[in-house]
C-alpha cells in the first residue's frame, strides 16, 4: 500500500531513449530501457497523481491510470512537453535524449555503393527539454537526472545549476542501462543522500516510490 501523497498533483513524466533517424531504416539512438521513467510513472500514480507519461520507443506497458504519448525524436519529445509542462505541479526528466540529430534527413535509403567512400553525418544539437521547462515562468517543480561515468555528485550539481532545477537524481549504479536495480543518489542544491535509505541497491519501483515520497515532502514545504 502507498500513502496517497501526491493526491491533486499532476505529474509529467519523459521516459526511454528517443531515436534520430538518418534515413527511413536507420538511425541514432541509446540503450536506455525507460525502466527508470516507467517505475517513476507507476509509483506517482500510486501516491495519487494524476500522471502524463511521455515515452521514447520502448516496449514497456502502460502503468495502470497513466496517460502516455509515444514519441520517436527529441524534437517530438520537446513539442508535446513544452505546451503541457505548464499545467503540471511536478516534470520528471528520466528520458535519456539524444544531444545530436542528423542535420538532414535522407528521404530514401542511403545506398551503398563500392565506388563512392562511407557517407559522413552532419549533427546538430537536440532541444534540452528539461532545461526548456525549467524555464517556465514559473517553472513546474523540475527533477533531473543524471548519468555519470565519473564524479557523479560533481557533476549533478554543476547540472543542477546550468538547468536551475532544484533537484536532480544521478545513478551510482555502474552499468543502469537496462537492470532492473539501481542505487540512487538524490542531490539538492545544499544536500544529498543516496537510495535506497538502508543502503545497497534496489529494484527501480521501490526506487521510484520512495523518490516519489521524498519529492511530495519537497512539494509541501
Ligand atoms: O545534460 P544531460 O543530458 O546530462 O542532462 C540529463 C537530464 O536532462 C536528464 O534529466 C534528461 O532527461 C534531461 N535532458 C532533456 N533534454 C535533452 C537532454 C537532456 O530533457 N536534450
Amino acid at each position: 500500500f502507498q500513502p496517497k501523497v501526491l493526491a491533486g498533483k499532476r505529474l509529467l513524466i519523459t521516459a526511454g531513449p528517443t531515436f534520430e533517424p538518418i534515413d527511413p531504416v536507420r538511425g541514432i539512438t541509446n540503450h536506455s530501457s525507460g525502466k527508470m521513467g516507467f517505475a517513476m510513472a507507476r509509483a506517482a500514480a500510486e501516491a495519487g497523481a494524476q500522471v502524463t507519461l511521455v515515452a521514447g520507443p520502448v516496449h514497456l506497458p502502460t502503468p495502470r491510470g497513466v496517460t502516455r504519448y509515444n514519441v520517436t525524436t527529441a524534437q517530438q519529445m520537446h513539442d508535446l512537453v513544452l505546451p503541457q509542462a505548464a499545467s503540471h505541479d511536478v516534470f520528471i526528466a528520466t528520458a535519456a535524449v539524444a544531444d545530436w540529430r542528423p542535420a538532414t534527413l535522407n528521404e530514401h535509403k542511403i545506398k551503398k555503393d563500392g565506388k563512392k567512400a562511407a557517407p559522413t553525418f552532419e549533427l546538430t544539437e537536440n532541444p534540452d527539454i528539461l532545461a526548456a521547462v525549467a524555464a517556465l515562468q514559473p517553472p513546474p517543480y523540475c527533477v533531473g537526472f543524471a548519468a555519470e561515468s565519473e564524479n557523479l555528485l560533481e557533476h549533478a550539481r554543476a547540472k543542477l545549476v546550468r538547468k536551475r532545477l532544484p533537484l536532480i537524481v544521478g545513478n551510482l549504479g555502474p552499468a543502469t542501462f537496462g537492470r532492473d536495480d539501481n542505487t540512487l543518489l538524490v542531490v539538492d542544491a545544499d544536500s544529498h543522500h543516496a537510495l535506497p535509505a538502508g543502503g545497497g541497491s534496489a529494484d527501480k519501483l521501490a526506487l521510484a516510490r520512495e523518490l516519489m515520497q521524498d519529492i511530495a515532502k519537497r512539494l509541501r514545504v
